[in-house]
């Protein structure tokens, strides 16, 4: 019911708050104590992915929290699954949550500031609560489906997302001049020279390469970014910072309060491949489960209110 929503998206904004605290307190004794870079992360299935402490004890610490709360409800965490839980399709019509307790966690190693707490509530295999707290940035993104996407900056006055106005509509409809795209490069780097990530990843880079933009009418892509957070780079395509992000290799877990958020901002999110033309990108609703993302950024206020999009 909806009662029992809002109470769940209450306590889902505070058990974000205490484990972003969680990982600021972990990142603080780590900028202040080298002893701590010494050796403290581990490799699981490859040498890119990597897990600390830190990810093992937030993730216990959400788990706890969910579990004496609502006792009845499913639980799938990056830690938890990484464990040798099933890695097949993992999320079903019960009420789920999916959680990211450290994402960004090479950043986090390497004392880049772009991590976070992804909290994903999902129903009906609908992602139904997101929550994204990156701490160190003191940026609390939130949404509840049907009630909107809020960014709460240095514990300030809930803002609706999108929070970047654009002058032009979102993409696929315009083509790229003056966009801002983001792509991650993922931790299998098995892909050959001639395999999906570098095709995708390139064709990101020779949009942007492009002199005089696509259509030849001047404007090129501002930029593009890599930030090595899944669950930030849909944040920020909520917020309206990035224009397009695409991924082929996201977990649930990367990517679940994400969804909630962009889609409660206006954004759209996909399960495809970034086209060589972005004007013709498919549109299918996206699939929990897909592992390949394309995310579109909310239309800006303007473009909402004269009904261009
Ligand atoms: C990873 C990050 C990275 C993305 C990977 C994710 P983790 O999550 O989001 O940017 O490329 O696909 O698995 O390991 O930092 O939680």
């Amino acid at each position: 019911s909806q009662e029992n929503l809002d109470g769940i998206y209450a306590f889902a904004v505070q058990l974000g708050k205490d484990a972003g605290r969680m990982l600021l307190d972990a990142a603080r004794l780590r900028y202040s104590d080298d002893r701590k870079l010494e050796q403290d992360h581990v490799e699981k299935d490859n040498a890119v992915d990597l897990v600390t402490q830190t990810d093992e004890d937030v993730e216990a610490f959400i788990k706890g929290q969910i579990a004496a709360k609502y006792p009845s409800h499913k639980f799938i965490g990056e830690e938890t699954y990484s464990k040798g839980a099933s890695r097949a399709y993992l999320i079903d019509d019960e009420p789920t949550w999916c959680v990211d307790p450290l994402d960004g966690t090479v950043n986090y190693i390497h004392l880049f500031p772009m991590f976070c707490v992804s909290i994903g509530f999902i129903v009906n295999s609908i992602p139904t609560i997101g929550i994204i707290y990156a701490p160190f940035l003191s940026q609390l993104f939130t949404a509840c489906r049907g009630r909107g996407a809020f960014l709460r900056t240095h514990d300030g006055p809930p803002q609706p997302l999108p929070l970047v106005r654009h002058p032009v509509p979102p993409m696929p409809a315009k083509a790229p001049s003056g966009c801002v795209f983001s792509c991650e490069w993922g931790k299998d780097r098995r892909d050959r020279p001639d395999g999906n990530m570098h095709r995708k990843v390139e064709s990101f880079v020779n949009m942007a390469a492009e002199v005089g933009g696509r259509d030849g009418k001047g404007g090129m892509v501002h930029g593009v970014r890599s930030l090595g957070s899944a669950t930030l780079d849909l944040a920020y395509v909520a917020m309206g910072a990035f224009d397009i992000w695409w991924e082929g290799g996201c977990w649930e877990w990367d990517v679940a309060a994400g969804i909630c958020i962009l889609q409660e901002a206006g954004g759209l999110v996909t399960t495809a491949n970034p086209p060589d033309d972005p004007s013709t990108a498919p549109i299918e609703d996206v699939r929990l489960g897909s592992r390949l993302y394309l995310a579109i950024r909310p239309a800006g206020p303007s473009e909402m209110e004269t009904g261009r999009q």
